[in-house]
């Protein structure tokens, strides 16, 4: 029995209108043929805002997928353009959302601090969180992978201490709460990571983990590996100790092959 929660997760990005998610969802169904996540895996799935109606949510129910929000605020209201409340997210049904994806960071000038606030936001809320984070290709060229981890770990571990602090806090027991580790240089460049580089940098994070948090709770936190995700390359990152679920981006718009991923675990 595995310590912690898999999660095994699509990020559709910009893609796929809601049409297209009911007919992704009937289909990925039919590939799974009534296949269910174990007990302690979770299959999640992040379509565009536009694509997380109730119809789509039940869709993706049915082939025993959940599905989220790929961005939350840190406010519950106001003059936010373009933005997404999360107790407006959960009270129609969404109970996940994706923070601090580099995208977020790199063209919406999301910072380690935003990204932070957001998860708090997120947590208190009782919506279950994954968190990113990753090195750009210089940064690792140069031999600061680590500091840079670290660095972006600093205002989440703070926000996350505030949050397993709370007296009866939900996580890890009903709400799920995760970190995945996306080197910047992976995401859609179809240049994975080695099972060896990625297990290293999640050992890392753990060990950042255990160091402000304890062991208790760095054992607890699922982490995940995004970057150039396949169904050829899955099963050889999730056999690493420290791997503990996927992130997949464009490997996830097609049905057949995020099935093969979901099935794999
Ligand atoms: P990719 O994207 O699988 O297309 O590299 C991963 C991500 O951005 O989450």
């Amino acid at each position: 029995m595995a310590k912690r929660t898999r999660i095994l997760a699509g990020n559709w990005k910009m893609n796929l209108g809601p049409n297209e998610a009911l007919e992704y969802f009937g289909t990925i169904g039919r590939e799974l043929g009534g296949k269910r996540p174990a007990a302690d895996v979770r299959w999640v799935i992040f379509p565009p805002a536009y694509a997380l109606g109730r119809e789509v949510q039940q869709a993706a129910r049915q082939a025993g997928i959940e599905i989220g929000a790929q961005n939350v605020h840190s406010e519950d209201k106001g003059a936010f353009t373009g933005e997404l409340s999360a107790p407006v997210l959960k009270s129609f049904g969404i109970q996940w959302c994706l923070i601090g994806h580099s995208e977020r960071r790199q063209y919406f000038g999301e910072t380690d601090e935003s990204a932070a606030a957001r998860f708090k936001k997120a947590a208190s809320t009782g919506l279950n969180v994954v968190y990113c984070i990753g090195e750009r290709l210089q940064e690792r060229e140069s031999g600061q992978t680590e500091e840079v981890l670290t660095r972006q770990l600093g205002p989440f571990v703070a926000a996350l201490r505030e949050q397993i602090q709370k007296p009866n806090c939900p996580w890890p027991q009903t709400l799920s709460w995760s970190i995945a580790y996306e080197p910047v240089w992976a995401i859609g460049t179809g240049k994975v990571a080695t099972n060896e580089q990625a297990e290293a940098a999640h050992r890392h994070i753990r060990k950042v983990v255990q160091e402000a948090l304890g062991a208790d709770t760095a054992e607890k936190l699922p982490i995940l590996y995004g970057g150039s995700v396949t169904p050829e390359n899955a099963s050889g990152l999730l056999g690493q100790p420290n791997i503990d679920g996927v992130l997949v981006g464009g490997a996830s718009l097609k049905p057949d092959g995020f099935a093969r991923i979901l099935a794999s675990l």
